[in-house]
């Protein structure tokens, strides 16, 4: 009997057989959705100032859900938006928000010092509270959530070019999931919603 007749019906067989129990495998054990117990290494402790002058760490905001967004101030339009639309999104969600909380960390703590952020917070949701620090305190918070900033010279001055994500995390301060100023509005609040209830 000629074996190399035999092995092509028997290799494609084979391999059909692979196709069927991975789509099988796939059908019964869908892909786990975005919350992970905690195993995704992003946020932990950080020391920083907040807007009123006070030291906050992360234990301040451990208890509740929260969200933790990088920027500064002096940002011409990606943070004013996502801290907007943030406010506008904790207004939507209503009572459902009431133990939401928020922190915006500068990433240039040179220029954002607690006054000038109480100042520049003003305008949004009075939970998102604004944190500063030194440059190494920054970087040290910075590096927990993984986030990239950068400073980049100007006609004489300065701006920040910064990571833009949102992060959401759940009230043992574990990371739950992320957004960002990008995604439509019911995609967010749908978010937000869950991280409330769930986180
Ligand atoms: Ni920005």
């Amino acid at each position: 009997m000629n074996m190399k007749r035999l092995l092509v019906p028997f290799l494609v067989f084979t391999a059909g057989l692979l196709v069927l129990v991975v789509t099988a495998g796939l059908l019964l054990f869908p892909s786990q959705p975005q919350r992970s117990a905690g195993k995704v290494p992003i946020g932990g402790p950080f020391k920083l100032t907040s807007h009123e002058g006070k030291p906050f760490t992360e234990e301040n905001l451990k208890g509740k859900p929260f969200v933790v967004f990088f920027g500064f101030t002096h940002c011409p339009e990606v943070c004013p938006t996502t801290l907007y639309d943030l406010t506008q999104d904790m207004a939507a969600l209503g009572k459902d928000a009431s133990n939401l909380q928020a922190a915006f960390i500068t990433v240039d703590p040179e220029r954002d010092t607690p006054e000038l952020m109480k100042t520049y917070l003003s305008s949004f949701d009075p939970r998102i509270v604004g944190l500063t620090g030194t440059e190494e305190e920054v970087a040290a918070a910075a590096r927990t959530y993984k986030i990239y900033y950068r400073k980049v010279p100007t006609d004489g001055s300065y701006t920040m070019d910064h990571s833009a994500t949102l992060f959401l995390m759940d009230s043992k301060g574990e990371f739950y999931g992320t957004s960002n100023f990008q995604e439509p509005e019911e995609t967010r609040r749908a978010k937000l919603r869950q991280l409330v209830k769930n986180g």
